[in-house]
């Protein structure tokens, strides 16, 4: 719903949580890693860190451990007491989806094609289910035939639904500006990553990052900065949580 942790909890019987939604079942994870940190973090200094600015600091400083730029992370959110499973399956982008709707949907939030750009760059780590690129490898053109070859070792046209592949098959553990780089190449692992180099309004801003990793950096780190203050709850809105997967 925002940065405030509603994606970490569970279904109830007042709501069904954002974890079965579309876009994050079977996909998202790492939960045992922000619990683990909440653990820690509740044996030492009780009922004082949020789990909403728990996923804040971690995002900052994964990407950091992997080479990559940081931010300041401006602490103070508190954890929801509901969550949206409607909101998680109409509001979170498609990979499917073409420039357009890629755009209107960060509009949506208050976000520009600019920093859609910069954002997306974190698919320089991480991975993908073959479901979420099948029909690319196997239909779309724009994709690099040799990267093609090798992803269908990987993705069958049937079946393995959820084996994983790399976002940037050159550099996965690495977060620096070879998506972009990969993207001039037709090598975008997902529909919507080749979408952001395809002719249109934001080639232009791809090579700028290609070339200039420094760029990529600065303006991923400003957009992080504005992401982690979508909508947070403060004050004495929401609660601070004991267990990041259930309200107190
Ligand atoms: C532009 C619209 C975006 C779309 C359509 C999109 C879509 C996806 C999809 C389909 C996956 C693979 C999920 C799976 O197969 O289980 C993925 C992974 C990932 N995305 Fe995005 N994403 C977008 C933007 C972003 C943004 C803004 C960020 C963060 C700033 C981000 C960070 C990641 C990361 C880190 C992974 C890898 C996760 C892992 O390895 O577990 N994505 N994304």
């Amino acid at each position: 719903m925002g940065c405030d942790a509603s994606v970490l909890l569970d279904d109830t019987s007042s709501f069904t949580g954002e974890k079965t939604a579309g876009p994050n079942v079977n996909s998202l994870r790492g939960y045992d890693v922000i619990d683990t940190i909440k653990s820690q973090l509740e044996t030492v200094c009780p009922g004082v860190v949020s789990c909403a600015d728990i996923l804040a600091v971690a995002a900052r400083d994964s990407v950091a451990l992997l080479s990559g730029p940081s931010w300041p992370v401006q602490l103070g959110r508190r954890d929801s007491t509901t969550a949206s499973f409607d909101g998680a399956n109409t509001d979170l982008p498609s990979p499917l989806m073409d420039l357009s709707d890629l755009i209107t949907s960060f509009s949506n939030k208050g976000f520009t094609a600019k920093e859609m750009v910069a954002l997306s760059g974190s698919h320089t780590i991480g991975q993908a289910r073959c479901l979420m690129f099948r029909n690319r490898v196997y239909n779309e053109t724009s994709l690099d035939a040799t990267l093609a070859t090798s992803l269908k070792s990987n993705c069958p046209n049937t079946g393995g639904d959820d084996s994983l592949s790399s976002l940037d098959a050159i550099t996965p553990v690495t977060f620096d500006n070879s998506y972009f780089k990969n993207l001039e190449n037709n090598k975008g692992l997902l529909h919507s990553d080749q979408q952001l180099f395809s002719g249109g309004s934001t080639d232009s801003q791809v090579k700028t990052y290609s070339i200039n990793a420094a760029t990529f950096y600065a303006d991923f780190a400003s957009a992080m900065v504005k992401m982690g203050s979508l909508s947070p709850l403060t004050g004495s809105d929401g609660q601070i949580r004991t267990n990041c997967a259930k309200v107190n």
